[in-house]
């Protein structure tokens, strides 16, 4: 299950989902620790812990070894700021973490710095990542970088993933991008469209297939956006196209404790189909695409989709 422990971050990312300004606050302690406790009496085995920025949850290092304490093993997703610090980062582990995604926004030192709201954000994270592949041994759930799959990194991607896998990062995730309004006008810049994405994964694959042998998957894509190679072979498919996993989620409120079905509740809030979708064999299984995207571009681009599907999956040439 995860806990959200509420919005507060030491960074200012320009598409984060995080409320505005103000409503960037932790969770009450005592209504987290009794999460953690009701949890672990249903028999959870892990929490995994997101926000907002975990590591700067006051005495987090309590949080983690509460759920040690009553056998849960713990994950977080983290910007990795505070984990420059290798003894913090010790300090986390000696305590019970046994999970690290670690999320990038950029590929250099200007984009991650700039998408991030935080000078310095690059280096930091670069220092961060240097330390938790130091120890990964100490992580039996594993580590894994977490990137934003954005327009402005594509061009870049191939030397992204390369330079990750080189260093000896295990896996690696691309998030699509899910476009908010807290972006502004900005926005479009940043949401690739569907044939960016199958340019830009077609080079990923081919790259990885004949070179790299890395481990990296696509997540939030419709297996529309993907190239022909990939949707047409079921092995890269299964290696390329990265699954949610249902999961609990709670959310702190007013009132108290929410919990929900987290992919059930994106599907069902932040996802739609295009009307073209109907005709589409994967309709069934699909979960759709970002509402963002669809009211940023239109629907028109997905008219040909369900042909283009149809001709992959029928052994055709698209
Ligand atoms: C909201 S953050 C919270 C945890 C932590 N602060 C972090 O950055 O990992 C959870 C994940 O959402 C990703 N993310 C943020 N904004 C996004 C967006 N608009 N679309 C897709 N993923 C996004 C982050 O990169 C991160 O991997
Ligand atoms: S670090 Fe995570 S929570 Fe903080 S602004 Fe960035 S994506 Fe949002
Ligand atoms: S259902 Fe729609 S979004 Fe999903 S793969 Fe088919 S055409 Fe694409």
């Amino acid at each position: 299950m995860e806990i959200n422990l509420g919005l507060a971050c030491n960074c200012r990312c320009l598409y984060c989902p995080s409320m505005p300004e103000p409503e960037r606050r932790f969770a009450p302690r005592d209504e987290v620790v009794a999460e953690i406790e009701r949890a672990a009496s249903r028999g959870i085995e892990e929490i995994s812990f997101s926000g907002g920025e975990p590591t700067a949850f006051p005495d987090f290092e309590s949080l983690v070894a509460r759920c040690r304490n009553l056998g849960c093993a713990v994950g977080i997703s983290t910007n990795g700021l505070l984990l420059e610090d290798a003894d913090r980062l010790a300090a986390l582990i000696d305590a019970g973490l046994t999970r690290v995604g670690i999320s990038f926004n950029g590929s250099d030192a200007a984009m991650e710095d700039r998408i991030a709201g935080q000078a310095g954000a690059f280096g930091r994270k670069q220092a961060a990542l240097d330390n938790l592949l130091r120890v990964q041994d100490r992580l039996p759930g594993g580590l894994k970088v977490k990137w934003v799959l954005h327009r402005k990194l594509l061009s870049g991607l191939e030397a992204a993933i390369e330079g990750m896998h080189r260093r000896g990062v295990p896996v690696q995730g691309f998030n699509l991008i899910r476009p908010v309004p807290e972006m502004g006008s900005g926005l479009a810049a940043y949401v690739p469209r569907v044939e960016e994405l199958r340019r830009a994964i077609r080079r990923a694959a081919a790259c990885n297939e004949l070179e790299w042998h890395a481990n990296f998957a696509f997540l939030d894509v419709p297996p529309c956006c993907f190239p022909w190679e990939v949707l047409a072979d079921g092995e890269l498919e299964r290696r390329y196209r990265g699954h949610a996993y249902e999961r609990e989620i709670t959310q702190f409120y007013e009132q108290g404790p929410q919990r929900a079905p987290w992919r059930t509740e994106r599907i069902s809030t932040l996802k739609s189909k295009a009307a073209a979708c109907r005709d589409c064999r994967l309709n069934g299984s699909c979960e759709g695409i970002w509402n963002g995207y669809l009211a940023l571009f239109g629907e028109r681009e997905f008219d040909t989709a369900p042909a283009f599907v149809e001709a992959c999956l029928s052994g055709g040439r698209a």
